[in-house]
């Protein structure tokens, strides 16, 4: 398993503040669940809070319902394919995790569990269910992880190997992985005359 590292909950939105796709973990009972979701992101700072949107016709929004929580993690790009897949299928018809081999570990504050091969993980409570026609579901951030490797003194600091950077969902099976980070100061920014 990759080596992960303890996040202070206030930096936690630096995880996915760059918009990558997302895999939203949950469980209830003796039940667990897992589905790809493109639409998260950070909604505060202290107390850490973020917004997801969960169909509401969805096994994953059930769940969370029922438990009042969900893990939610970042994919490496060695996982784009399970990312489409486990968002192609209901866990109501199979169970995802054993179907697509998929590797699991303990979050530490909820019972969801992790999948490894990804940049950063997020435990989440329910703390509102937002306008119920929209499906959006704001959570608190109670724990937060990141890989150590890529992840150091606060910041991202992302691997030359593609396969371990995260990755944006466009559509249609399309997917673009996080590129490479600059500042205004380091003159890539702007067009020359
Ligand atoms: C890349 C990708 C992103 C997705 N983003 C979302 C999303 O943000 N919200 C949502 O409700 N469904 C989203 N979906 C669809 C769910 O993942 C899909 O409905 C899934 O099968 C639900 O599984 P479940 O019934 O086991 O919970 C996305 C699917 C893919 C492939």
């Amino acid at each position: 398993m990759a080596q992960h590292i303890s996040i202070p909950l206030k930096d936690s939105y630096k995880l996915f503040n760059h918009g990558p796709v997302s895999i939203i973990t949950s469980a209830f009972a003796n039940k667990h669940n897992i589905m790809a979701a493109s639409w998260t992101m950070p909604l505060d700072f202290s107390p850490a809070k973020v917004a997801v949107v969960i169909d509401k016709n969805t096994y994953t929004r059930e769940l969370v319902n029922a438990s009042g929580e969900f893990g939610l993690q970042f994919p490496m790009r060695k996982i784009a394919k399970l990312t489409l897949e486990v968002g192609d299928v209901s866990g109501r018809d199979i169970d995802k995790f054993s179907r697509f081999n998929i590797k699991t570990f303990p979050a530490t504050k909820i019972n969801a569990p992790f999948i490894e091969d990804c940049i950063g993980w997020l435990e989440c409570k329910v703390i509102k269910q937002g306008a119920e026609e929209m499906d959006l579901i704001v959570g608190e951030v109670i724990a937060a992880y990141a890989d150590a490797e890529q992840f150091l003194n606060g910041r991202w600091h992302f691997s030359d190997d593609p396969l371990k950077r995260s990755i944006h969902y466009m559509a249609g099976g399309e997917f673009y992985t996080t590129g490479d980070s600059f500042t205004t100061e380091s003159g890539y920014s702007e067009v020359s005359a």
